[in-house]
């Protein structure tokens, strides 16, 4: 990918990150690259993790015995992880396959030693495997991370994914993950019943998936902070955001595009 003064990454400042506690006492990470926290510190890595994504997607995906999960990006891992931990607690009988793109390979390999909230304890022998081996199998369990830039790997992928947990860093910090072209990329790997779940409310990120044909959902949780699902079927029982009035109000509102960036 061509790279320009405009190129949001800085190589140099990746392994500068600090440890923080966040407001369910789940630890995160604050990344000095990317000058943001890799979790909500306010709604708390883990609740973030449990009520933004794996939640709503199991919830919406509740009829199926294998799901197929896009995790963008694994960086500490916690959606990875909490997947396998809400299988566990709620002794679902299913299989899962997850594909994750992260291009820190020296955050992966310190993940041995991080020091996950009690509930991922069941998930020592995996985490280590993953941080060590960029790789975990058992026979309900396959899980690949995918070392190197998201906007390289997502293309290459040939299956479909029945859902998307869509965090990124933030659409300000991490834009090239949050384009117009990008999310035609993801669209193209969703199977039509497929779901995405993001933190992100912005009218930009909003704006992106639907111009790639999602309808927009806005999900609703006392645990945590609003967010969004997205998905190419209709969903029913869940608040749908009509798009067509927020872009007569929001009249100079534009998704991102790779185009200012590249
Ligand atoms: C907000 S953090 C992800 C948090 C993660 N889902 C978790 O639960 O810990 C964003 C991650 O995206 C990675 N990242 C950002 N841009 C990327 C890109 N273009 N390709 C691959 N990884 C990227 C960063 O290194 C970081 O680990």
């Amino acid at each position: 990918m061509k790279k320009s003064n405009n190129q949001p990454y800085n190589p140099t400042l990746r392994s500068h990150k600090e440890s923080v506690v966040t407001h369910d006492g789940s630890p995160t990470l604050y990344s000095h690259e990317f000058r943001e926290h890799y979790h909500s510190t306010h709604d708390g890595a883990l609740s973030e993790s449990l009520h933004k994504h794996i939640i709503p997607a199991f919830a919406l995906n509740a009829h199926k015995k294998h799901l197929r999960i896009l995790d963008v990006c694994f960086g500490l891992g916690y959606n990875t992880l909490a997947t396998l931990y809400y299988i566990q607690k709620h002794q679902l009988d299913i299989s899962v396959e997850i594909v994750s793109p992260e291009f820190d390979l020296e955050l992966i390999g310190s993940l041995k030693d991080f020091h996950y909230p009690k509930e991922f304890e069941n998930l020592k022998e995996t985490i280590i495997t993953l941080s060590k081996e960029l790789t975990y199998h058992n026979p309900r369990v396959d899980i690949n991370i995918l070392l190197g830039d998201a906007r390289e790997s997502i293309p290459k992928l040939t299956q479909k994914f029945d859902i998307v947990y869509q965090d990124a860093f933030s659409p300000k910090t991490n834009p090239l993950l949050w384009t117009c072209e990008y999310f035609a990329d993801i669209a193209r790997l969703l199977t039509n019943d497929g779901i995405l779940t993001t933190y992100s409310t912005a009218i930009a990120t909003r704006l992106a998936l639907f111009e790639n044909g999602f309808n927009i959902y806005l999900l609703q949780n006392k645990a945590v902070r609003n967010a969004t699902i997205a998905s190419l079927n209709p969903l029913h029982n869940i608040k749908k955001i009509d798009m067509a009035h927020k872009i007569a109000t929001n009249p100079n509102a534009k998704p991102l595009s790779d185009k200012d960036y590249l």
